[in-house]
């Protein structure tokens, strides 16, 4: 029996069971328009960690929901499959009745249907909106950005990319639009990683619980200390904002921890993506160089090629048929934009990075009422910010040949270790 630990979405709390599990059989339904959920029992999670690609082609090929035994869960893979899901909620549920993700950072607005949703989305006011971002946070950004750059110049040649910049830069990012004043962005990165590795401890190991824990109480305090501060010293962070509005401090602890869970590494990993993509593709990099209103492009593209969340959960509220497939009531899904954002049905050559393709809507940052809050945020501290800079300052900018990158994961994808040179 393999003892490969459970694969988890750390934001998304979608947790795979380990290999060893006894693999559940999907349950009858009384649909009878659809047909049964093929059964994929040739999928690994060691293998979807390596690379999802190949194996997202061919389920993608053999149908478009499989029930899927190591991941104790129907994987949905087809654009027009995950799209259905994301646009009915009556349907489909985002409050999952089984959660370690609630358990380990409370019931946040990402578990939560409307109309209680609506309400905690409603207290993010407008710190993560466009006006909000030109007006507040690009110039906090490329302060920000000059900063990192300049360490990881400091650093010189050989550096790596994602952990001497890319983290640093969007983990002082996030603790400034959080409001965490009395934190420092390796507080950030810290309480990300424990409350993420809470989210997927299906192993139930107590000591991942106890550093979970220990950072939620550290969240709490931090919390508790900068709403005070905050009613009194106001800003444009999310806790400003919620330090004036009627909403529950259970919620507003929720929301943030989910929030230091899911808005850094995304940023992290879409920066060093795409970096690693333009520098594999030089006729590419070439072009985004010459009109640097291209990197807006390739930052799409990089999204939608490699969606930095690969995989979210969902359960059906009632006997239903998904583009062909029966689906019991309380199914727990794994809606895989991952594989979604691959479709040929919907992306000519999909396998490909290439910025020039004719615009089509990815799923990368979901949709309906849960579509990413952060996304214009996100944008603007990569696209806009980092990614012109990067390439500016840093001259014949290249991957080190003798330690060669390493990009992994599927509910959670990017570049792990990217060392780079540059001329000096
Ligand atoms: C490239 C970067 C990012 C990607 C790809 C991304 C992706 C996503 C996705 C797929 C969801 C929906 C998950 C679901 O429906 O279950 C989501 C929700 C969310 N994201 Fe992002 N995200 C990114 C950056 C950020 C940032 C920087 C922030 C905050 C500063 C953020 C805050 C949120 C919030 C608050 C939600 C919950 C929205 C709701 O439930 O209404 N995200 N994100």
């Amino acid at each position: 029996m393999s003892t490969i630990p459970p694969a988890t979405c750390p934001f998304t709390g979608t947790t795979a069971a380990p290999l060893d599990a006894k693999a559940s059989t999907p349950a009858a339904s009384t649909d009878t328009d659809g047909r049964e959920a093929p059964v994929a029992d040739w999928v690994r999670i060691e293998d979807l960690r390596r690379n999802p690609f190949p194996i997202y082609q061919r389920l993608r090929a053999e149908a478009p929901v499989h029930w899927v035994p190591a991941v104790n869960r129907y994987m949905v893979t087809s654009y027009a499959a995950a799209h259905e899901i994301e646009q009915d909620e009556a349907r489909f549920s985002a409050n999952e009745r089984e959660s370690l993700m609630k358990r380990a950072m409370g019931h946040s607005m990402l578990r939560k249907d409307n109309p209680e949703h609506q309400i905690d989305r409603d207290s993010y006011g407008a710190t993560l909106r466009p006006g909000t971002i030109k007006k507040h946070w690009n110039a906090i950004f490329e302060a920000n950005n000059t900063k990192y750059l300049e360490e990881l110049k400091a650093k010189g040649p050989g550096a790596d990319f994602v952990w001497d910049y890319a983290a640093p830069y969007t983990g002082e990012n996030l603790r400034l639009i959080c409001g965490f004043h009395n934190a420092t962005h390796q507080d950030m990165q810290r309480w990300s990683q424990t409350l993420i590795d809470g989210t997927g401890n299906y192993a139930d190991d107590p000591q991942v619980w106890a550093k979970a824990a220990a950072s939620s109480d550290e969240v709490d305090t931090a919390i508790d200390e900068m709403l005070v501060y905050l009613a009194k010293n106001p800003d444009h962070s999310l806790l400003s904002n919620l330090a004036s509005f009627p909403i529950p401090l259970e919620a507003i602890r929720a929301n943030l921890k989910m929030t230091i869970g899911g808005g850094l590494n995304e940023p992290r990993d879409v920066l060093s993506t795409t970096v690693w993509a333009l520098l594999t593709h030089p006729e590419q990099l070439a072009a985004v160089k010459t009109d640097p209103a291209l990197y807006a492009k390739a930052f799409e593209e990089s999204v939608r090629w490699v969606a930095p969340i690969g995989m979210y959960p969902r359960e059906t509220t009632r006997d239903l048929v998904l583009e062909g497939i029966r689906l019991p009531a309380g199914a727990r899904l794994g809606v895989v934009v991952g594989a979604a954002n691959r479709d040929p049905q919907v992306f000519e050559d999909p396998e490909s990075f290439n910025i020039f393709r004719p615009k089509k809507p990815h799923l990368a940052f979901g949709g309906g009422v849960h579509f990413c809050a952060g996304t214009w945020i996100a944008r603007a501290q990569v696209a806009q910010i980092a990614l012109p800079q990067v390439f500016g300052q840093l001259p014949g900018l290249r991957l080190d040949p003798e330690t060669p990158s390493v990009d992994e994961g599927w509910v959670f994808r990017g570049m792990t270790r990217m060392p780079v040179l540059w001329n000096h």
